[in-house]
């Protein structure tokens, strides 16, 4: 089912094997209408598009990527990095000539930050591929985030260091930063693909497409943006008026 809501056109489907082929089209379509820079994220929600990109014939060894976010303090090499995540899921299969993600090992983070935006500026994004958080996060922009904001460090809530644990050895190793692009550099892509899949996100997925556009919901600034694509599983779309 297709419907357009504020500027957004909204896809519904099955589930997520049917979201990472519609997903997919919208990629296709993108390439086809000759985007250079892709705008990539992790998490569970993007796998399923991930999965049939790397099943098609798409080659990106002419194009440039650049992810959301990376976890302060690791490395390309720490299985829980964003980066080791894009090598397993996309890049190994389908290397780009320059895939960017924020420097987890940088330390100093006015000059990783910084780093970033101008590698954003110097390429910038013709599709943004977001996943949603179940409190209305993209990236790692909590709410409360200004939607002006550039690429920033961020002290992550106790909440998700609490979810991260388990990935760990020990509480203490679970990183307590991270690097993100700011809302402002989102909005900036000339085109967004966000994708929600299950109930917990029918409350975020309401704010933001039928919610007041406010930082409580960050992803409810997606509103201001003219060209969004948004595919949602039955559950995800649930609470939908
Ligand atoms: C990932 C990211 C996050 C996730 C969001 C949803 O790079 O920036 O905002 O997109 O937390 O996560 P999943 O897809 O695991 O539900």
């Amino acid at each position: 089912m297709m419907m357009k809501l504020q500027n957004m056109h909204v896809q519904i489907v099955k589930d997520q094997a049917a979201g990472g082929k519609a997903g997919f089209q919208i990629f296709q379509q993108a390439l086809t209408a000759g985007a250079k820079v892709l705008g990539l994220a992790t998490g569970s929600t993007p796998i399923s598009i991930y999965q049939q990109l790397v099943a098609s014939d798409l080659d990106f060894s002419q194009l440039t990527s650049v992810n959301l976010d990376e976890y302060v303090g690791l490395g390309p090499d720490h299985p829980q990095s964003y980066r080791y995540f894009m090598q397993q899921y996309l890049f190994n299969a389908k290397p780009f000539a320059h895939s960017y993600v924020p420097d987890g090992l940088n330390a100093d983070a006015a000059a990783e930050t910084k780093r970033y935006d101008d590698l954003i500026a110097a390429n910038p994004i013709d599709l943004q591929l977001l996943g949603l958080g179940r409190n209305g996060h993209v990236g790692f922009n909590e709410p409360g985030t200004d939607e002006h904001s550039t690429t920033h460090k961020v002290a992550l809530t106790q909440s998700t260091i609490d979810a991260n644990a388990r990935f760990f050895d020990n509480e203490d190793e679970v990183p307590r930063y991270a690097y993100s692009m700011g809302i402002g550099s989102i909005l900036q892509a000339k085109e967004i693909l966000i994708v929600a899949y299950g109930e917990a996100k029918a409350a975020a997925v309401a704010a933001m497409l039928q919610g007041p556009v406010t930082p409580d919901v960050p992803a409810s600034f997606l509103q201001t943006h003219p060209n969004v694509h948004v595919i949602l599983d039955e559950a995800a779309a649930s609470q939908l008026k």
